[in-house]
């Protein structure tokens, strides 16, 4: 199984605001490793504040790491290289499909990414506007409508054509199903899976919702207070979770695995 992306102890602290005789930081991530794979999904589960979101901004190249690298296909990802980054490691979030932006048309705000990233001529672009729109279940004309005339379900589709319109490597999906009810949620959970096997994509999947992890993800990293607790296939560890934390999530959503 060839590694996608490679996460070699990364860590992230934070400066906090104070005097400067007691300046502190604040360490949001102990350094971590782990590796992805092609058209794999690793889950990252744990407590809230655990240091889950703060990965997945380091991930994009939204923050910086304080120390650690991470690699693509064997390359070493620098935050210089933000533009190639954004390319490769898209992110999608909870609330992203009501965060369109209301005074562009689907059409404009899926051409933002590929002005700002290819050398695609207008008609090529409208062409790949409107291939992506339906590979998400969407329909080409739907680009001349605005994000108000969409469902809720519909809205997540198109930050999804947006995060993939650039061919990216890895998705990453920071409780982005969350805030949508249980039968959008599988069809939305399927469009993701067929997507996976179509494009080779990679996922991680952060999510509070045990059971979406064990029916979406192959591995799973358990986080509590910025480190990696537990890890391993979602699997063998929902059926015999070692750590206490991994079984504190487990009882607390009365989760069984037999
Ligand atoms: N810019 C920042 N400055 C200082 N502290 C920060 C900053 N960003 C995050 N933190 C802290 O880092 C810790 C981890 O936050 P993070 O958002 O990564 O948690 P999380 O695991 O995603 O939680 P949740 O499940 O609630 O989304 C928190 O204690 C948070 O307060
Ligand atoms: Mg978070």
């Amino acid at each position: 199984m060839s590694v996608l992306l490679d996460v070699r102890g990364v860590a992230k602290s934070f400066k906090l605001k104070g005097h400067w005789y007691h300046k502190r930081k604040f360490n949001a991530l102990a350094p971590i490793s782990f590796t992805v794979a092609a058209k794999k999904t690793l889950a990252i589960v744990g407590e809230t504040g655990s240091g889950k979101s703060t990965l997945a901004k380091i991930l994009v190249g939204a923050e910086a790491p304080t120390t650690g690298e991470i690699y693509l296909n064997g390359q070493l990802l620098q935050s210089k290289q933000f533009k190639q980054r954004c390319q490769h490691v898209r992110m999608i979030f909870q609330d992203s499909g009501t965060t369109l932006n209301p005074s562009l048309t689907i059409q404009q705000l899926l051409d933002e990414p590929l002005t700002l990233n290819t050398d695609l001529d207008e008609k090529q672009r409208r062409q790949l506007i409107r291939n992506t729109l339906q590979k998400v279940g969407l329909l080409g004309d739907h680009m001349n409508f605005y994000p108000h005339m969409f469902s809720g379900g519909q809205k997540q589709r198109i930050s999804l054509a947006r995060a993939i319109i650039l061919e990216p490597q890895v998705i990453i999906l920071d409780e982005a199903l969350a805030a949508l009810d249980p039968s959008l949620r599988s069809q939305m959970i399927n469009l993701l899976l067929d997507l996976q096997q179509q494009m080779g994509l990679a996922y991680i999947l952060i999510s509070h919702n045990l059971g979406i992890v064990r029916h979406f993800s192959d591995n799973v990293m358990v986080m509590s207070h910025g480190e990696v607790v537990e890890s391993g296939k979602t699997m063998e560890v929902m059926r015999n979770p070692q750590h206490k934390v991994t079984q504190r999530l487990m009882m607390s959503q009365n989760f069984q695995v037999k």
